[in-house]
């Protein structure tokens, strides 16, 4: 019996209440990296910033990004794992729930842009990989301000969630779509109404409006219709994505974290392919 759990307990943490086991092992944190280095780019947001928004690199994921909207002041949180001023206090089980539901330990709600609708998606090993990434990282001490929001903030984005199981990567399609709400790529390719919502029956077809240092950009469609991605080949997109270029090599504004997706693994950028090319042919939503 005494044995049985010491194996248990070390090969497994079980986090109390979200019901996530973290596997502490060197495959988990090498699938943590991979996926916030890469097509989850929690750094997009979350990497340090000085005081006119270039990034720090050398202060990692300690924050300090503004997004500044009509309906809100918000500022990226420092999730190193310093005590003071990042999530070092936090226990495992608080941060599935930070990052999966968007709610605190001290029961407050996590408000925009953080995109935890999307983030609902996130498997059960996928979510102790990422906070084992985390909790890996060297602690920054960097406040930031706090964000200040217009709007009242949801009272949650949705009922607890006990689990959620992986869904295997040989269903390329399904994978793919798993990898795309993880990567909140329908975040910025949906169009929004005039309240701010996504219109989710326009999924993928861009236009949205994305305003920031470098002037506007604007989402582009991703279905296949003509005037998305209906006369691309699977290279031109996936180049696209890792490389932040368009079919004639011009480089794309920000803020796609194309510095991240280049290192998406090939199976991985073709079972996105695959999810884009089955979504529901749809006019491109801009002008
Ligand atoms: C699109 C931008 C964006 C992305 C991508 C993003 N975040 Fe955030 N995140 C924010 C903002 C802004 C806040 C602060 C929101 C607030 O003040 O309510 C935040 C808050 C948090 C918090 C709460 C910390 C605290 O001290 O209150 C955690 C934890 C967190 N993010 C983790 C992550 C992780 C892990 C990822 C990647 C899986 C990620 N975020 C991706 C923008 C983002
Ligand atoms: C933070 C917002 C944002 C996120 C997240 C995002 N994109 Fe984009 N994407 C854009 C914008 C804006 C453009 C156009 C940039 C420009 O025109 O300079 C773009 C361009 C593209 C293009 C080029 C298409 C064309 O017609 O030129 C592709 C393909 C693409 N994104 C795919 C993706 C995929 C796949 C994901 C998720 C892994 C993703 N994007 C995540 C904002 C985003």
């Amino acid at each position: 019996m005494r044995l049985r759990t010491a194996i248990v307990s070390t090969a497994l943490l079980m986090l109390g209440g979200a019901g996530v086991a973290a596997a502490t092992d060197a495959a988990s944190l090498a699938r943590g990296k991979y996926l916030v280095e890469g097509v989850v780019a929690c750094g997009n947001c979350h990497i340090a910033r000085g005081a006119k928004g270039e990034p720090l690199f050398d202060k990692g994921l300690s924050g300090g990004m503004a997004f500044d909207d009509p309906a809100f002041n918000a500022v990226a949180s420092n999730i190193t794992p310093d005590m003071e001023t990042g999530i070092g206090k936090w226990t495992d089980a608080q941060l599935a729930k930070a990052i999966r539901e968007g709610i605190r330990p001290d029961k407050s709600v996590i408000g925009p842009p953080m995109p935890i609708a999307f983030y609902r998606h996130f498997s059960d090993s996928d979510l102790a990989a990422i906070i084992a990434y985390l909790r890996a990282l060297p602690p920054v001490k960097n406040p930031v301000a706090k964000s200040r929001y217009n709007i009242a903030l949801p009272p949650a984005y949705g009922p607890p969630i006990t689990s959620v199981k992986s869904t295997p990567a040989s269903n390329k399609r399904a994978y793919g779509e798993y990898l795309a709400n993880i990567g909140h790529c329908m975040e910025c390719h949906t169009p929004r109404d005039d309240k701010g919502m996504l219109q989710l029956d326009k999924l993928g077809a861009g236009g949205q409006k994305i305003p920031g240092p470098w002037g506007e950009s604007v989402s582009r469609n991703l279905t296949p219709h003509p005037t998305g991605l209906k006369d691309w080949t699977d290279a031109q997109i996936i180049k696209a994505v890792r490389e932040g270029v368009d079919r004639d090599g011009k480089p794309y504004k920000p803020p796609m974290g194309f510095a991240f997706y280049k290192s998406i693994s090939d199976a991985d950028m073709a079972a996105l392919v695959a999810y884009l090319r089955s979504l529901r042919p749809q006019t491109f939503a801009g002008k």
